[in-house]
């Protein structure tokens, strides 16, 4: 099962005067969904864009299954390890839900049969129904919206998901629902399951809290 570790990771905006993350340790495994809690502004979606290798730290180092990811090209890691699911979905609204699930398969090169065949197994595994299949992001509930983004993500093959305040814009009932998914996706699917958020029930639903403050991480005992 896939392992990220991150040592002692630093970060900082460009014109910042100082370390947005600051020598930040943690661990991820497959099988596990682990939480990222902490205040506004404390970083962690700064640690989230590092670990989806949209940014370089500027000290310290990830490893996955021992290797060295920042010395790995960067595009190949974005696109083929990791997803990235985010609080405002971010569906392609031009294209319906199923072409939206689809599409990280045809840019990866799978005959769009195939891609097709196998974006409605993936959005069937989230419960979105096939009737919805050719409506577009607009036409759905947000919770379906979400649901669509996570078959997106799975689509991409990548086995890391990162989530950024995925139950942001949802109600109680869409947030456990969610939280559902991304749990059964870790624990009988082996996915390796980050989500960042400030919603207590997701940290305790979670088999790890890592608990951000002030650009460092801490390790939280449940
Ligand atoms: N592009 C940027 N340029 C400069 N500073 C930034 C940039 N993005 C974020 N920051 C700063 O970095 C710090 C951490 O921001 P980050 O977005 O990681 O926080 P967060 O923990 O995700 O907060 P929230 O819970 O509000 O989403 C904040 O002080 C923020 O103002
Ligand atoms: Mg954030």
């Amino acid at each position: 099962m896939a392992a990220l570790a991150l040592k002692q990771i630093s970060y900082k905006y460009k014109k910042a005067d100082k370390d947005v993350l600051k020598s930040v340790s943690c661990h991820f495994s497959g099988g596990e969904m682990a939480a990222i809690i902490g205040p506004s502004g404390s970083g962690k979606t700064t640690l989230l864009s590092i670990l989806a290798g949209l940014d370089e730290p500027g000290a310290g180092s990830i490893e996955m299954d021992g290797k060295d990811v920042l010395g790995m090209d960067r595009d190949l890691w974005r696109r083929r390890e990791v997803s990235v699911i985010f609080q405002s979905f971010q569906l392609f609204p031009l294209l319906t839900v199923l072409e939206n699930a689809s599409f990280p398969m045809e840019l990866n090169g799978v005959p769009k049969k195939e891609a097709r065949e196998q974006a409605k197994r993936y959005l069937e595994l989230v419960g979105i129904a096939p009737e919805k299949f050719k409506r577009f992001p607009a036409n759905l509930s947000g919770g379906e919206q979400q649901r669509t983004a996570i078959a997106r993500s799975l689509a991409s093959g990548a086995k890391i998901l990162l989530a950024d305040e995925p139950t942001g814009n949802l109600d109680s009932e869409n947030t456990k629902n969610i939280i559902s998914i991304f749990s059964r996706l870790a624990h009988e699917m082996g996915y390796c399951v980050v989500v960042v958020t400030h919603d207590p029930k997701i940290a305790d639903l979670s088999d790890a809290v890592w608990q951000m403050e002030d650009g460092t991480l801490a390790y939280h005992e449940k």
